[in-house]
């Protein structure tokens, strides 16, 4: 083991490979506010790429229920079990995490601490959803109980993170990570299936095929990008919740860049189960309506934070985070770096030309009553 600096832990760890940044990292931003649930990207990549011999119980992205809902079947919790305690730690103004992450708490002679889920584990893939965290009372609707009775989407992929369990884990080298964009790939013809990298990944997005007998995960539909165009998933979601691009690490932060300006500079999008100690790069704007006791385990320490920036958004006080929200899906292509004007929000790519421009306002058009060139009466529609 050797030690690499992983700035979400404010600390060095240890890591079985030196660290080694790719020239840029690919990474998104999704705002867990604005899920709906429509499992639009789960079906979306699964059309895309998952639809072979092998596959059936393959979800590359799947969106599950929380606090119950679990795909494999409590994957989160056996991961945080074998953790064993976490913490954190205020050192100045820096949050430290004080625990072991996966790779620290490894069993002699292991890479990660670890499971390989069982196939029962992989079933049940929409097992909790739409389940509250406890059950309604009678007369009673789940939006009354001052949240008392909550829960939350939570859209999942490959994290493609910059430490990343399944190549550390892989005995044969057969996972990799690119240099030109931090895409993490299984090798399919070095790969015997030995299935290190399924015991070893926490987030549980390495897929073992029976029928071809070596894995196969996410690829951040690496061709599109390639043609600056992103991923299926992020593409074609309906609740427009995922900003997808670039993100740097804090000693090279860019302002204009959408990603990095979330994260770094306004801190309002957090990564998932940061303490695992793969600084994973789909990070999440956590939910508001919900007791931070349960999310900050989930996001780590900056979740209170995160939630008082995102009700200044709500309260129109956030411009440009608003600007960046209303950028989220309206162009295929990837956006490198925004402007927020007081009407506009806009989106350049890696060269500089303007790609899509948004009002921050959209128009309202309210239908007359009575429509006088037809001489009909019609209901309001806005
Ligand atoms: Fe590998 Fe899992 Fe990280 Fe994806 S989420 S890069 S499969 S460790
Ligand atoms: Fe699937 Fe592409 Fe999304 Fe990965 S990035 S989950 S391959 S659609
Ligand atoms: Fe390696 Fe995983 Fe294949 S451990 S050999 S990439 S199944």
């Amino acid at each position: 083991m050797v030690k690499v600096n992983n700035w979400q832990l404010g600390r060095d760890m240890d890591y079985i490979y030196e660290e080694s940044r790719p020239q840029r990292q690919m990474a998104a931003v999704f705002d867990i506010n604005k899920c709906i649930a429509c499992q639009t990207c789960t079906m979306g990549c699964k059309t895309t790429w998952t639809v072979g011999k092998g596959q059936e119980y393959m979800w590359w992205n799947n969106v599950e229920t929380k606090p119950w809902g679990n795909y494999p079947m409590a994957w989160d919790i056996k991961t945080l079990e074998l953790l064993g305690t976490q913490g954190w730690q205020k050192e100045g103004d820096k949050n430290v995490y004080a625990g072991k992450t996966i790779f620290e708490a490894a069993p002699p002679g292991e890479r990660a601490v670890g499971y390989l889920p069982k196939d029962i584990e992989w079933a049940y893939p929409n097992r909790g959803e739409d389940e509250t965290n406890e059950p309604l009372q009678e007369n009673m609707h789940w939006m009354d109980a001052v949240h008392a009775i909550w829960n939350y989407y939570l859209p999942r992929l490959c994290n493609h993170c910059s430490f990343p369990a399944c190549v550390a884990a892989c005995p044969r080298k057969a996972i990799y990570k690119r240099s030109e964009d931090g895409i993490v790939l299984v090798d399919q013809q070095r790969c015997r299936g030995y299935r290190e990298c399924v015991k070893a990944c926490p987030y549980k997005k390495t897929m073992y095929n029976h029928v071809t007998r070596i894995s196969e995960k996410c690829i951040f539909c690496y061709p599109a990008v390639e043609q600056g165009i992103a991923p299926r998933c992020m593409r074609n979601c309906i609740g427009k919740i995922r900003t997808v691009g670039t993100v740097n690490t804090p000693d090279k932060i860019d302002p204009e860049n959408p990603i990095d300006f979330l994260i770094h500079v306004k801190k309002i999008a957090l990564p998932l189960y940061p303490q695992y100690g793969l600084e994973p790069n789909i990070y999440y704007i956590p939910p508001i309506h919900v007791p931070t006791k349960f999310t900050r385990q989930m996001f780590g320490p900056g979740v209170d934070e995160a939630i008082e920036t995102y009700r200044r958004v709500r309260a129109g006080d956030e411009p440009e985070i608003k600007g960046i929200l209303m950028l989220n899906v309206s162009t295929d292509r990837l956006i490198s770096k925004f402007k927020v004007t007081s009407k506009d929000a806009i989106g350049y790519n890696a060269d500089g030309t303007e790609i899509v421009r948004v009002a921050l306002k959209e128009p309202t058009i309210i239908r007359e009553y009575y429509d006088a060139s037809r001489d009909v009466f019609r209901h309001n529609i806005n």
